[in-house]
């Protein structure tokens, strides 16, 4: 996915606004540091860190040494310092232009690349003040954090006022779970195999799970997530950017648009949710204090008023030649007991059983499981007579097949391996903006269908597999003795 423009050369000035803030101190600057380490950045490469504090560089630097130490306990001082020279620092209030403009336009005779880990509400003052400073012309990119906006309305209107400032070309939309190398390998796994092809369609698939479990909580960013929760926050980004790249047509060819073509395809044909049956094929929940991992863990409290949810099942159907009828159940909740995300796809039945034992009710299905984080592998069940008796193939029972992908491999950090393709100009792994249009209007279905139904919101023990009818969309492979209300 990275040969489109590995030739051109690249940018070599970053604008991070939102410097102070959590994205870009714990993961950002740490991507950088790693890539400069590495030397994968140009000669001259340098950074404008902007936010609204009152800094001056010094003091910036201050602030981010002990989160780049902290980031890399390994890292060598010197690398550290080698990119804290690399960077200066500017006060700036993003709701007026002119601030925003004066900020940037001394750098714009370079090749400038904008990054805005801000929120979403601030992304339209922000470019405005940027194409006033001259940094949205040609050759400059921009690179936007999600969400893009909190539901078709308002994506709409971000996306039509900068799409009016900027070529799309040249607007890079992030969601860092396409940088994380196991998702990408999802892609090499299915177009790279004639095993899997050869079944991946509804002759042969009776369900696809997708599970994103966090043991986290929402922890310090309450402001946030108050006014998305879970639907908006993974559902419409990270889970349905999964869901594409395991239902989506073969592209022509890794061409960033032809790759994007397929995905928008899949988002368009999502099934919108219908309020008469909202409550059997979705379900939301929100956590209540708890114990992960032996510690006490609080409850979700989120102001008067919030319709938040920390959890979130949810069955998709694709209304197309190749999925017609094949649920996919996308899961996703805050304070679970473990994190883990996987994709489960299960077959279907061998059309007739010949074995004795067991029966072929009780068979348990082929399933291959992606297991994408924390560790990546892959695992596929099948049945097999090797544990049976000697002298009879009768009997069979479940095999599991693991392969692990070797440990000890270095893993980026998704963040490196998107900025270096902003850098170079390759958009395959960037959202493009029909599919946020698309990937917002299915969650603006299951908001209206959810309201419209009067949902309610389940409770769930934190540390807990979430509420108790969470069960019909989980994977059956989640232990039910986690499940909140079950004895122990
Ligand atoms: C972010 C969400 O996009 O992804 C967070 O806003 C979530 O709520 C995070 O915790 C999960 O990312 P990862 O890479 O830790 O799975």
């Amino acid at each position: 996915m990275s040969t489109e423009t590995e030739t051109r050369a690249m940018h070599d000035t970053l604008l991070l606004f939102g410097a102070t803030g959590d994205l870009a101190q714990r993961y950002l600057f740490p991507s950088l540091l790693r890539l400069l380490a590495d030397g994968l950045l140009p000669d001259d490469f340098r950074v404008r860190a902007l936010a609204l504090s009152p800094h001056d560089t010094a003091a910036f630097h201050d602030v981010l040494r002990p989160r780049l130490q902290q980031s890399w306990p390994h890292g060598r001082q010197d690398d550290i310092n080698a990119l804290l020279a690399r960077i200066d620092y500017r006060s700036v209030d993003l709701r007026d232009a002119d601030s925003v403009a004066a900020a940037v336009s001394d750098l714009v005779d370079r090749q400038c690349v904008s990054y805005l880990a801000i929120p979403p509400g601030l992304y339209i003052s922000t470019c405005q003040g940027l194409a006033k400073g001259g940094a949205l012309a040609a050759p400059h990119r921009l690179m936007l954090e999600k969400p893009i906006g909190s539901d078709s309305h308002s994506a709409d209107e971000i996306l039509n006022a900068i799409g009016a400032l900027i070529d799309e070309d040249r607007v890079f939309r992030l969601d860092h779970y396409l940088g994380k190398a196991a998702v990408q390998n999802l892609l090499a796994l299915r177009f790279g195999n004639t095993l899997l092809e050869a079944v991946w369609n509804r002759n042969y698939i009776e369900s696809v799970h997708i599970l994103v479990a966090e043991s986290e909580g929402v922890d310090g960013r309450d402001a946030y997530y108050s006014r998305s929760g879970a639907l908006r926050d993974m559902v419409q980004s990270h889970i349905l950017q999964l869901l594409c790249l395991v239902a989506m047509e073969p592209p022509a060819s890794l061409e960033a648009d032809r790759i994007r073509d397929e995905k928008v395809k899949v988002l368009r044909s999502l099934r919108p949710l219908d309020a008469r049956n909202a409550a059997q094929h979705s379900i939301r929940g929100r956590y209540t204090a708890g114990q992960i991992d032996g510690q006490p863990a609080q409850a979700y409290q989120p102001p008067e008023g919030s319709e938040a949810e920390t959890f979130v099942g949810v069955t998709a159907h694709i209304d197309n030649w190749r999925w017609s009828g094949v649920p996919f159940h996308l899961v996703t909740g805050k304070r679970l007991p473990e994190r883990t995300t996987k994709v489960v796809v299960t077959l279907k039945p061998v059309t007739h059983w010949l074995f004795e034992r067991p029966t072929r009710q009780q068979a348990a299905p082929n399933r291959l499981t992606f297991q994408l984080q924390p560790q990546e592998n892959i695992e596929l069940g099948l049945m097999s007579s090797l544990a049976g008796p000697e002298w009879g193939a009768l009997e069979l029972q479940p095999l599991e097949l693991e392969l692990s992908v070797p440990t000890g491999l270095h893993r980026r950090i998704a963040y490196e391996r998107l900025f270096l393709d902003a850098f170079n100009g390759n958009s395959a792994l960037f959202v493009r903006h029909d599919e946020v249009r698309a990937a917002w209007a299915w969650i603006d279905s299951v908001c209206h269908a959810w309201k419209e139904a009067g949902m309610t919101m389940a409770p769930y023990p934190a540390g807990s597999w979430g509420p108790r009818e969470a069960r019909d969309f989980l994977p059956d492979d989640i232990h039910p003795i986690h499940h909140a209300g079950d004895q122990a």
